[in-house]
């Protein structure tokens, strides 16, 4: 495998030009921005301003990866995403994300084994033909394959499968008051790193349970084939076997379309991948993450991500990127379109995000690509697409890019990509599922090891003192 990965990128060298050059403009654009260095070891207490959505709020401390928002960095276990595009593959990465060093080739060739034999899912393709399939959202019919998935896990996991809770729960006595108002409090104190010393969960239980490894591996190439199949059960097409000989990019595309890709398909496919793998406490890593810390299992963590992906604000913005695009019609209709969207204060599907406030490093490198599919495209409804998203990117650029700091994001170009290699767009954003699994287990996993329940709190700002009125007399 590791040999056919080298070849395949030695097939496809313009790719790893283009992402190399996506490299130096975004390093020559923001390498001068000042930003406070980070902390090697971190100095708890640490005291910061939290916003509405839980902005600049902290869930854990994690080695797993960074987003820095004004220089537009993105770094998975210390690696730069543009390098991990241009030389690695998603089988890599995923090792990267869940055992936090880049393998030895033994290591990655057993690891790509390991996924392979996790590829095979037909008992839950079996299940999965109970049920409406061609109606649902691809994401509830992926989220509905996660928990299928868990059953068979159950009758393996029901000895040791519990994970062992003696020990993990402990009394704070130094806990937060959650019933009073934080009064004169501006700042949040996060104090909570010696709290999580008590809550150790044994390793070995770990696993051994379904928040094990095996189901981190299971989960990951089984997202892959639950997609591919569901894409196909929604065209009316019987579900294919996954192939042993390919990557797991070009197994996926394979499963999905029935046609070995090409070395060019496959590569960007991969880059794909591994760019969607992980991005820090987004909305559904935090999800899957709330879900695990109440020491439910990995199969239904990982399906709470795949709900909170599904929103148009977080994972199903590339669908609505290529139907925005669609709708502006032609790259003449832009400015009006753009004008009429402004005044009526409606977002722009693919722009603007929590953290990044320089060019998201991830568009950064689709949109080249994008740009390459295309050239290599007769289709004029792709080159009209892609050239509608460039004039509109120009006009955002120029004004809520100036004003507001808004670029765009990774959906903006990932839809015209999955839409050349000739995926459907309501698959867009099971794919992204596809990809970010293996951040969602890898952070679980991580979090686990020093698990807290999660339990924030709101501000009750309702009444106190009502008396119960009995139905008849309201
Ligand atoms: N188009 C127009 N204006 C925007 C956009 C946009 N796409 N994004 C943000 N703004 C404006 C927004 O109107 C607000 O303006 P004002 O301060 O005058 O009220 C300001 O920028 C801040 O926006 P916000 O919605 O408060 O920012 P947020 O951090 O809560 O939301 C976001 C981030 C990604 C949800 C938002 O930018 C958005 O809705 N974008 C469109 C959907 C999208 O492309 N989502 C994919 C995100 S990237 C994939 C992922 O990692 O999940």
């Amino acid at each position: 495998m590791r040999d056919n990965i080298k070849k395949r990128n030695d097939k496809t060298k313009t790719i790893t030009k283009l992402i190399l050059e996506a490299k130096q403009l975004a390093h020559a654009e923001t390498d001068n921005i000042n930003d406070a260095p980070i902390a090697k070891f971190p100095q708890w207490p640490i005291n910061c301003v939290v916003g509405p959505g839980l902005e600049g709020a902290i869930a854990c401390e994690s080695k797993i990866g960074y987003v820095n928002g004004a220089k537009g960095l993105l770094i998975y276990r210390g690696y730069d995403i543009f390098d991990l595009c241009a030389y690695s593959s998603y089988e890599e990465v995923s090792y990267l994300l869940l055992y936090g060093k880049l393998p030895t080739a033994n290591q990655l060739d057993k690891f790509s084994k390991k996924l392979i034999s996790c590829r095979k899912v037909s008992d839950t393709i079996r299940l999965l033909f109970g049920f409406p399939i061609g109606k649902m959202n691809p994401m509830a019919a992926l989220r509905l394959g996660t928990t299928l998935m868990r059953c068979e896990f159950t009758s393996d996991d029901l000895a040791s499968g519990k994970v062992d809770i003696s020990g993990i729960i402990h009394t704070d006595a130094d806990s937060i008051p959650m019933e009073t108002l934080p009064i004169g409090e501006q700042h949040a104190i996060y104090e909570f790193h010696q709290e999580l010393k008590k809550g150790k969960i044994d390793k070995k239980t770990l696993l051994e349970s379904a928040n094990s490894e095996v189901a981190c591996h299971r989960l990951i190439a089984g997202c892959a084939s639950l997609t591919a199949s569901i894409s196909r059960m929604r065209q009316d097409k019987f579900p294919l076997e996954p192939r042993e000989d390919l990557s797991h990019a070009a197994n996926f595309l394979y499963m999905m379309t029935g046609k070995v890709p090409t070395a060019e398909q496959e590569r960007i496919m991969d880059v794909s991948l591994i760019l969607h793998a992980d991005h820090g406490m987004n909305a559904s890593t935090f999800a899957s993450m709330v879900v695990a810390s109440t020491l439910s299992d990995i199969y239904l963590s990982v399906g709470s991500g795949i709900a909170a992906l599904n929103g148009p604000l977080h994972g199903g913005a590339n669908e609505q990127v290529i139907n925005m695009l669609k709708s502006i019609g032609s790259p003449d209709n832009v400015k009006k379109w753009y004008e009429r969207a402004c005044s009526k204060k409606q977002k722009v599907m693919g722009f603007g995000h929590r953290v990044y406030k320089a060019y998201d490093p991830r568009a950064r490198i689709l949109g080249p690509l994008a740009n390459y599919l295309v050239s290599k495209s007769d289709s004029d409804e792709v080159k009209n697409l892609f050239k509608t998203a460039k004039v509109l990117e120009k006009e955002v650029l120029e004004t809520l890019g100036k004003e507001k700091k808004i670029f765009p994001n990774v959906d903006f170009y990932s839809g015209i990509v999955y839409h050349v290699l000739g995926i459907s767009p309501e698959i867009f954003t099971p794919l992204f599922a596809v990809s970010r699994v293996a951040g969602w287990t890898a952070r679980i996993i991580e979090y686990l090891k020093n698990n807290r329940i999660f339990r924030p709190r709101a501000i009750y700002s309702g009444p106190l003192d009502k008396n119960y009125v009995n139905i008849e007399d309201r």
